[in-house]
């Protein structure tokens, strides 16, 4: 039995924002932001869009790909959605906090009726944790064949627009990929699909990325002003030494365990938080800059849909072929890190 990444989608805000319309309204440069995190541009969401919209754009569009792309047997994308026994979404920027899942929505809308829903809190990292979730709830389970997994937020409904050293570093957007559990070996030399991943978290930082209103920790009061809606802090500094040690860990971790060497991994597909981080974890590990997919240039980081995302322009422009060995890298608010290894 294998767990395979069959089909990708995307939804993306087509409001594109540059950097010099950002420096307008907020004390910065283009200048400061490329050079310091690598990002061009963000794309952000309109005021009637929320997550489960961008989730559920991204969810058609994959199905839709796996359809059309003769993945499936199913006709047409709303047969498969009919089909699915598993929806996990991974966000930081639910519809609601708290219930009903947006997962749940999005089940709904897509007209899944066998389907159990749940969204997964796990920061940047929600989409690989979405990915050993699905996986786990595929394996256990004869009856469960198909699982979607999807990585969405609209972090900029939750930002200070006047912190600088936050804002410009995100985007919204959302990207999904079909699981399918086959019949594929998923052990041995020809083994295919998710093939290793390691999952972990740090609460110790809990301070270093996170909404400090509305939780039970700081519930609001009636009566209470709020001068700020709810928005992420961030100690910048904190969770950039995090991101840069993890992943140096988390590709060391994953090659050793594996026992194969860099040379047998086709691309790394990392988060994409800042370009420096990426640039620095390579560099003390010695690998070629082209070795990692980076958009960040484009989308900014869109938190949980930003690994979902690289795998999906990865996927359209024809840079994974059957067989590949991918890595997946991914760390974010939790503090939470993850990494996997996948033959397309
Ligand atoms: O998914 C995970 C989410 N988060 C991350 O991955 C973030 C990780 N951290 C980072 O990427 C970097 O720490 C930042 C990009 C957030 C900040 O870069 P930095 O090189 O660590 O800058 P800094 O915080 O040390 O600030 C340096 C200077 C400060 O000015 P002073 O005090 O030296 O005068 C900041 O006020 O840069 C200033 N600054 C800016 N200037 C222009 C901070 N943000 C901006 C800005 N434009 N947008």
């Amino acid at each position: 039995m294998a767990i395979e990444l069959t089909a990708t989608g995307r939804s993306i805000p087509s409001r594109r924002v540059t950097n010099d319309e950002l420096a307008k309204r907020l004390d910065t440069t283009d200048e400061w932001i490329r050079s310091h995190t690598g990002i061009g541009s963000r794309h952000l969401i309109d005021d009637k869009t929320a997550c489960s919209d961008l989730a559920l754009g991204a969810a058609w569009d994959a199905l839709g790909q796996a359809v059309e792309q003769g993945l499936v047997q199913e006709p047409s994308a709303e047969a498969l959605a009919e089909t699915l026994d598993v929806i996990v979404l991974g966000t930081s920027s639910p519809d609601y906090f708290g219930a009903p899942a947006s997962a749940c929505i999005v089940q709904h809308k897509l007209g899944a009726p066998h389907c159990c829903a749940m969204d997964i809190s796990a920061g940047c990292s929600g989409f690989l944790y979405g990915l050993e979730t699905a996986s786990g709830l595929l394996a256990v389970a004869e009856g469960r064949k198909r699982a979607l997994v999807i990585g969405a937020d609209v972090l900029s409904l939750f930002i200070d627009w006047q912190d600088r050293s936050t804002c410009v570093l995100f985007g919204d957007g959302a990207a999904a990929a079909l699981l399918e559990k086959t019949g594929a070996p998923g052990k041995g030399p020809e083994k295919r699909g998710i093939i290793r991943t390691i999952l972990g978290a740090d609460g110790s930082g809990e301070e270093h990325l996170l909404m400090r209103r509305g939780g039970s920790r700081n519930p609001y009061h009636a009566g209470e002003r709020i001068d700020l809606p709810p928005h992420y802090e961030m100690k910048g500094q904190a969770v950039y030494t995090f991101a840069v040690k993890t992943m140096i860990e988390l590709i060391e971790q994953l090659l050793a365990e594996e026992g194969i060497s860099l040379d047998a991994v086709k691309r790394i597909v990392p988060h994409q938080a800042n370009a420096r981080i990426i640039q620095a974890a390579g560099k003390r590990l010695n690998i070629p800059e082209e070795k990692f997919f980076m958009n960040i240039n484009e989308y900014a980081n869109t938190s949980a849909a930003s690994i979902p995302i690289a795998l999906d322009e990865m996927n359209r422009n024809g840079l994974l072929r059957r067989g590949d060995v991918i890595m997946l890298i991914a760390f974010g608010a939790g503090l939470t890190y993850g990494g996997s290894l996948l033959v397309w």
